[in-house]
């Protein structure tokens, strides 16, 4: 696969020299583009040298005559060759120009003629990183599909420790090499994902929650992403990475969580409810602590917005996945619950087995389907959990038409 690194002017433009070399031994053929500022940092002749082809730097590389006419189409020459964009080191002055659409030079042109897949590296000082106006930009370019990997965090260039750091040059290659090894089977869906526990407030310091860890609505959210979806992935507390090019809204209580989901329902395809959302809370939780005394406390809990049978009565044809997490009777509440909520499909688990459901890293579920079919899922990674609902989702969507259309 063709492919362009760009590089950014920062200090880890270095570390790029490094993560040319491991995407050519990847079988990339490598085009390297650097702004004027990386080559403060390092000369093109180091990444000439590795790739075995000329470095491009500027939009205008020469002035006489017809060679003018041919670099000035050089950029969608150049966007036209290559099938994925990778940027590394990502500099908060490159996600700034990529996120307002600035063409003041060769790289940013690019960008905007650019119609591959797009994956930032971003690196800088982690004042830089946390501004508001770097996540802004951010959540801007992911938003737009444009995958970005988060920085690491450890000690900077500049003295300070947190997040900032380029990750590892041989992490980034391999997180290419499996972006563009996925499927484009979900290219044009816009999928919401549910995930995590909700807490419901007792007071200013206490709440109630459930011991979901949201490991499986993560791996939904990037398994669709991978695939080529737009993700936007609404998380309740959970203390997990965020998976690469998806859209995090985080909330904490049910009734967030239903605001949060209702308002991205109209641009959505796909919803898939996998949070373990809170069935009760205090629907009035006093300002002030509650205070101890010796008497018995009682609390008085008013259900919490069922979210799924709400989208359920507005989801129009989208496709409408839910969770059951049961003890007993596994396939005949999915079913019921799949009935009384209008999904498409409910993922059912059991959640009193050794190994599977709630915080564990593999899960085994039983897929239930509007069509009346039920599709075992052998016990496997949550990620490949993930992949089999939606290899199952999408041919239901298609026998659900075909019924329709009948
Ligand atoms: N769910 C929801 N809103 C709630 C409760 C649950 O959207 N207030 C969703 C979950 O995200 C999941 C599905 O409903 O997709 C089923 O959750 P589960 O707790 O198994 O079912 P309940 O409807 O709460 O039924 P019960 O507790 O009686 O088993």
């Amino acid at each position: 696969m063709k492919i362009v690194l760009g590089v950014g002017g920062g200090i880890a433009a270095y570390k790029a020299a490094e993560l040319s070399r491991a995407l050519m031994e990847r079988d990339f053929e490598v085009q390297v583009v650097m702004t004027h500022a990386a080559e403060e940092f390092i000369r093109p002749l180091t990444f000439a040298a590795l790739t075995n082809r000329k470095v491009i730097t500027d939009l205008f590389a020469s002035r006489s005559g017809e060679e003018v006419l041919a670099s000035s189409v050089e950029h969608i020459r150049v966007a036209r060759e290559n099938q994925m964009l990778v940027v590394a080191p990502a500099t908060a002055d490159l996600l700034a120009r990529f996120a307002h659409g600035l063409a003041n030079d060769f790289l940013s042109t690019l960008y905007l003629a650019f119609t591959g897949k797009v994956i930032l590296a971003p690196a800088m000082n982690t004042e830089m990183w946390n501004h508001a106006a770097t996540r802004a930009n951010v959540e801007t370019l992911v938003g737009r599909g444009n995958i970005v990997l988060p920085p690491a965090e450890g000690s900077l260039a500049c003295g300070e420790v947190g997040a900032g750091r380029l990750p590892d040059p041989v992490w980034i290659a391999d997180a290419v090499q499996s972006l563009a090894a996925a499927r484009h089977d979900m290219d044009g869906e816009t999928v919401l994902v549910t995930a995590g526990p909700t807490q419901e407030p007792i007071d200013p310091v206490r709440y109630l929650t459930n011991r979901s860890s949201g490991k499986m609505g993560y791996a939904i959210a990037a398994a669709a992403a991978e695939r080529g979806a737009r993700v936007v992935l609404v998380s309740g507390p959970v203390n997990l990475p965020e998976p690469f090019g998806v859209q995090v809204v985080r909330v904490r209580s049910a009734v967030e969580m239903r605001n949060a989901v209702m308002a991205k329902l109209p641009e959505s395809t796909i919803i898939v409810k996998a949070a373990a959302v809170a069935d009760y809370h205090v629907a009035n939780p006093p300002k002030q602590k509650i205070k101890k005394t010796p008497a018995r406390l009682s609390l008085e809990l008013d259900p919490t917005p069922d979210i799924l049978a709400e989208v359920g009565r507005n989801k129009g044809d989208r496709l409408l996945i839910g969770f059951a997490a049961e003890t007993t009777a596994l396939v005949e509440e999915a079913r019921r619950k799949m009935a009384s909520k209008n999904a498409d499909m409910v993922v059912a688990n059991l959640v009193n087995q050794e190994g599977t459901g709630f915080e564990s890293d593999e899960n085994e579920v039983t897929l239930v389907m509007r069509t009346g079919e039920a599709v075992q899922v052998p016990r496997a990674s949550k990620k490949i959990v993930a992949g089999r609902i939606f290899d199952q989702a999408l041919k239901l969507r298609l026998a659900l038409h075909a019924l329709h259309d009948a």
